[in-house]
C-alpha cells in the first residue's frame, strides 16, 4: 500500500504534563502530524497535585484543531482514534450538567495519607499487601480508590452528588471518553482493563469491580464505569467536537501503552519509560505472576476478545520531575532537557553524592509514604553539577532497584531494557543507566512510543481492523544501544552506597 492510501489512526495522548493529539498512518511507527500543549498542575496545599479537568479537554480540542488543519485533506483519511492517558488520576463529576465536582486528583498527590491509614486500620494485621492477590497492588496514596474516597469523604460537592445519585467516578480516559461521546447528553462511561487495574478495585482474574474491594471502600456501585477491553469500538464522537462521527477504538494507560509500542508483546520483554515518573513494565504473558518483592501486578492489555495479558510493574514517582525540580526550585538549570546533561557532564562523577528523591514517599520496590527527599555524602568541594549529576543517576539507581526486585520475581536477569520517553534524549542519562545497571540500553528513537501503543490498539479493534499487529509489513521502531563500561565491583559498591542513602529517606515524615 502506497503511503498517500494509507488510512490514518488519531491518538489522545493525555499524559501528566502535556496534552497531545497524534496520527499515525497504518502499520507505520513514525507519527505524521503532531499538536502538544502543557496542562497547568497546581499545587494547594503541600503533597497535593489537582489539575482542572476541562483544562484537559480544552487541551485536546485544540490539539486536535491544529493537526487538522496541518493536515488539510489528509485529515479525511482518520478512520479512527484511540486515548492513552496518565493512569491513576481521579475525576469525579455531575452525569447531569457534565461539570467536574472537584479538580482532578493526579495521581501523585499524597493528600490520602488518611485515608490510607483508616483502609490499613480495617486491614488483617495493617498488611499493605493483604489485597495484593486481588487487585496486584498495596495499599498506597498512589491508586485511584484512595483518591475517590477521600473525595468521597471530605468534598461536600461530591457527598451531595453521591447522595443524590448524581455522581460519576472516571480515571482520565473515562473522563475524555465520556464527554468526546456525548456528556450529559448520552456519553459513554466506560474504562478500559489497564486502567481500572490501576484503581485498587478491580479483581485481576474477573476483569470486574470486586465485591470485598468495593466493600472495604464502601464506595457505591454507580460512581464507576463499565470495564471493556483495551482494543474495541467504545463509541463514536459526537456532534460539537472536531472529527465527529468518528470511532473510539483503543484506550490503554500511557504505560501499557508504551510496552505495546514498543512492541514487547512477547512473555519476557520489558521496557522502562523516562518522564516525569519512571515505569518499568515486564509482559508475563497470559499469567498474572504475585511479586513478592514489591512490584505491582497489572493488566497490561487486552485486545478484543483474546485472553488478558499481564505485566509485572516498578512504578518510580519521581525521575524527571526531579529535574524539573532543580529547574524550578533550586535554579539550578534552565532548560532540562538540555541543561541537564552539559552541566552533569562538567564534572567526572557525583564526588559521592547521592541524592534521593523522595518528594512523594517512594513507591516500588520500597512502598513507604513516610520517606522524603534526601541529599547526602556532600562536601565543601561540591557544587550545583554535582548535585544534577546525582539526580540523573538517582532515576538509575531507582531502575537498578526495579530491575533487582525483578530478576527476583522472575527468576533469571533481564539481559537488556528496552527504554523511551522524553527524558531518553538526554544520552548522559542513557550511559549511566548502562553503567549503573550492567545491561544494554536499548532507546527508542521516537517520542511517540505511548501513543503508538494506542495506534495499534484502535487501529487493530474488530470492525476498524487497519492494522496487523502480525503483519510483516509493521514497522519497527529504529533504536540505538549504550553498553556498559563499568566493572560490577565498580557498579556493586555505588549501588551499596545507594541503598545506604535510602535507608536514611525511610521514616523521615513519620510524626
Ligand atoms: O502512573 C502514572 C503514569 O501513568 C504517569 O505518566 O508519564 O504522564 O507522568 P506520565
Amino acid at each position: 500500500m502506497g503511503d498517500e492510501d494509507r488510512p490514518l489512526i488519531g491518538v489522545i495522548d493525555a499524559g501528566t504534563r502535556t496534552v497531545k493529539f497524534c496520527v499515525f498512518a497504518s502499520q507505520q511507527t513514525k507519527e505524521i502530524a503532531e499538536h502538544a500543549i502543557d496542562v497547568e498542575i497546581v499545587t494547594p496545599k503541600e503533597g497535593w497535585s489537582e489539575q482542572d479537568p476541562l483544562e484537559i479537554l480544552r487541551a485536546i480540542k485544540e490539539c486536535i484543531e491544529k493537526v487538522l488543519l496541518e493536515l488539510g485533506p489528509r485529515a479525511k483519511r482518520i478512520v479512527t482514534i484511540g486515548i492513552t492517558n496518565q493512569r491513576e488520576t481521579t475525576i469525579v463529576w455531575d452525569k447531569l450538567t457534565g461539570k467536574p465536582l472537584y479538580n482532578a486528583i493526579v495521581w501523585n498527590d499524597i493528600r490520602t495519607d488518611s485515608t490510607v491509614d483508616i483502609i490499613l486500620g480495617r486491614t488483617p494485621e495493617n498488611n499493605k499487601n493483604y489485597y495484593q492477590s486481588i487487585c496486584g497492588l498495596p495499599i498506597s496514596p498512589y491508586f485511584s480508590a484512595f483518591k475517590l474516597k477521600w473525595l468521597t469523604h471530605f468534598s461536600q460537592d461530591v457527598r451531595r452528588a453521591v447522595k443524590a445519585k448524581r455522581c460519576l467516578f472516571g480515571t482520565v480516559d473515562t473522563w475524555i471518553l465520556w464527554n468526546l461521546t456525548g456528556g450529559p447528553q448520552g456519553g459513554v462511561h466506560l474504562t478500559d482493563v489497564t486502567n481500572a487495574s490501576r484503581t485498587f478495585l478491580m479483581n485481576l482474574d474477573t476483569l470486574n469491580w470486586d465485591p470485598l474491594l468495593m466493600h472495604t471502600f464502601r464506595l457505591p456501585s454507580e460512581l464507576l464505569p463499565e470495564i471493556r477491553s483495551s482494543s474495541e469500538i467504545y463509541g463514536k464522537i459526537t456532534k460539537g467536537y472536531p472529527l465527529e462521527g468518528v470511532t473510539i477504538s483503543g484506550i490503554l494507560g500511557n504505560q501499557q501503552s508504551s510496552l505495546v509500542g514498543q512492541c514487547c508483546l512477547k512473555e519476557g520483554q520489558a521496557k522502562n519509560t523516562y518522564r516525569s515518573g519512571c515505569f518499568l513494565l515486564y509482559n508475563t504473558g497470559n499469567v498474572r505472576v504475585q511479586s513478592t518483592h514489591g512490584l505491582v501486578t497489572t493488566v497490561a492489555y487486552k485486545f478484543g476478545s483474546e485472553p488478558p495479558v499481564y505485566a509485572l510493574e516498578g512504578s518510580v514517582a519521581v525521575a524527571g520531575a526531579a529535574m524539573n525540580w532543580l529547574r524550578d526550585n533550586m535554579g539550578f538549570i534552565k532548560d532540562v532537557s538540555k541543561d541537564t546533561e552539559s552541566l552533569a557532564q562538567e564534572v567526572f562523577n557525583t564526588g559521592d553524592v547521592y541524592f534521593v528523591p523522595a518528594f512523594k514517599g517512594l513507591y516500588a520496590p520500597y512502598w513507604r509514604k513516610d520517606a522524603r527527599g534526601i541529599i547526602c555524602g556532600l562536601t565543601a568541594f561540591s557544587t550545583k553539577k554535582h548535585i544534577v549529576r546525582a539526580a540523573l543517576e538517582a532515576v538509575c539507581f531507582q531502575t537498578r532497584d526495579i530491575l533487582e526486585a525483578m530478576n527476583k520475581d522472575c527468576g533469571f536477569p533481564l539481559s537488556k531494557l528496552h527504554v523511551d520517553g522524553v527524558m531518553t534524549t538526554n544520552n548522559l542519562l542513557m550511559q549511566l543507566q548502562a553503567d549503573i545497571s550492567g545491561i544494554p540500553v536499548i532507546r527508542a528513537q521516537s517520542q511517540d512510543i505511548s501513543a503508538l501503543g494506542t495506534a495499534i490498539a484502535a487501529g487493530s479493534a474488530k470492525g476498524v481492523e487497519v492494522w496487523d499487529v502480525n503483519s510483516e509489513e509493521r514497522e519497527i521502531v529504529p533504536s540505538d544501544t549504550f553498553l556498559p563500561t563499568s566493572t560490577e565491583d565498580e557498579r556493586d559498591s555505588r549501588y551499596t552506597k545507594w541503598k545506604m542513602a535510602v535507608q536514611r529517606s525511610l521514616g523521615w515524615a513519620l510524626p
